[in-house]
């Protein structure tokens, strides 16, 4: 008889567009090409793995969700001691009760997928004994080791639309748009959307801005017959003058901020320094709603076909990746090392420059 294979699939931290799609490719993938295999689904992210909560996923579960946004297993986030532990509000570490729910399934491997943090995290599974294989996730594509990340693209697309539809208000009424978007401290999300709908400005956090010359470049504008403008602005933009400061007075001026998010501190300035009419918009979760666009829809399947590939040759603590245009995949611990900010040397970086777009520096 065939030895029985078994797998939990797990969707940990922020979900994105995508993750459905990756579920059906491990499962439609496992189903396939073993002749026994159990798939158990645990639900939210790890806590489902903590209090052993899972649906046995039967191949029509995988059926019907290639198009779905968010996850069908849920997410949730845990406390995360860097390099460390996963713990509880009291500080408990949750390992050992992973460890337990994974004895108990009698489980060959994990399928992990997550973001930047999840890649960390599970690590620590890893480091605890069991199997693992993540997935790379995010719209934020901070993984390091691969090339690009699910649910990017979607986002990406979102964000540009938002820009795109802001263009026409703010040509009309000749203001300028300062528009947030997600990403954290990388700059991936809005250089792409930025470029992809035109903006005139684009902050990134790997470039601190002058407020003082993203004004000028508006006032230009203006003076060349350009009545609004468009600042595409990274949730984690910061300004030259900000980025000097420690952890502590950064953290102080925050608390002490009459403005609950960086672009509209800048709006506020630039209003300020220009004397034009300043609107804020920001997309927020937005942008990691709805169905994933068909590029994440089938770059999705092919991580999860991938990671059944790993799984069938019991080739464990890896995440797939995406480099060169080719499939493949990287030891966990590699992905985990770091996060994949944008180098600001990067040739879209260039491009933006190239064709007049301010980076606020
Ligand atoms: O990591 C994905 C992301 O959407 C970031 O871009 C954003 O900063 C964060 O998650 C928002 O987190 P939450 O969903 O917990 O509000």
């Amino acid at each position: 008889m065939k030895r029985m294979t078994r797998v939990a699939l797990i969707t940990s931290g922020g979900d994105c567009q995508g993750l459905n799609a990756a579920i059906r490719g491990v499962g439609k993938a496992l189903y396939e090409r073993l002749d026994r295999v159990e798939i158990y689904g645990m639900y939210d992210g790890y806590r489902g793995l903590i209090e052993c909560d899972y649906k046995f996923m039967e191949p029509k579960d995988f059926s019907g969700i290639l198009t779905r946004g968010g996850t069908i297993l849920g997410t949730s986030r845990q406390r995360y001691i860097p390099g460390k532990d996963i713990v509880d509000e009291e500080g408990r570490s949750l390992l050992p009760d992973m460890l337990h729910t994974y004895n108990r399934l009698n489980l060959d491997c994990l399928v992990i997928m997550g973001g930047n943090g999840t890649q960390k995290s599970a690590k620590l599974l890893m480091d605890a004994g069991m199997n693992v294989i993540t997935l790379p996730k995010t719209i934020d594509n901070d993984i390091y080791g691969t090339d690009t990340t699910f649910g990017f693209q979607s986002a990406v697309d979102i964000a540009t639309n938002v820009i795109d539809y802001l263009h026409t208000t703010a040509c009309s009424h000749g203001r300028i748009f300062v528009v947030e978007l997600m990403g954290r401290d990388a700059g991936w999300l809005t250089l792409s959307a930025g470029i992809a709908s035109g903006a005139d400005v684009i902050l990134i956090p790997e470039i601190p801005y002058d407020i003082e010359k993203v004004a000028e470049v508006i006032r230009a504008r203006k003076r060349g017959g350009h009545g609004f403008s468009i600042v595409a602005c990274a949730e984690g933009a910061v300004s030259i003058k900000d980025q000097k400061l420690d952890e502590e007075a950064a953290r102080r001026k925050k608390e002490s901020s009459p403005y609950s998010t960086v672009s509209y501190a800048i709006a506020a300035e630039l209003e300020k320094l220009t004397g034009q009419d300043t609107r804020v918009t920001v997309p927020g979760h937005y942008q990691r709603g709805g169905p994933p666009c068909p590029y994440d829809r089938a770059l999705a399947t092919q991580f999860g076909t991938a990671a059944a590939d790993l799984i069938i040759k019991q080739q464990y603590g890896r995440m797939v990746a995406l480099q060169n245009s080719v499939i493949t995949s990287i030891p966990l611990e590699e992905a985990a090392s770091r996060t994949k900010f944008l180098p600001v040397d990067h040739p879209m970086i260039q491009v933006a420059r190239d064709i007049g777009i301010s980076l606020g520096d």
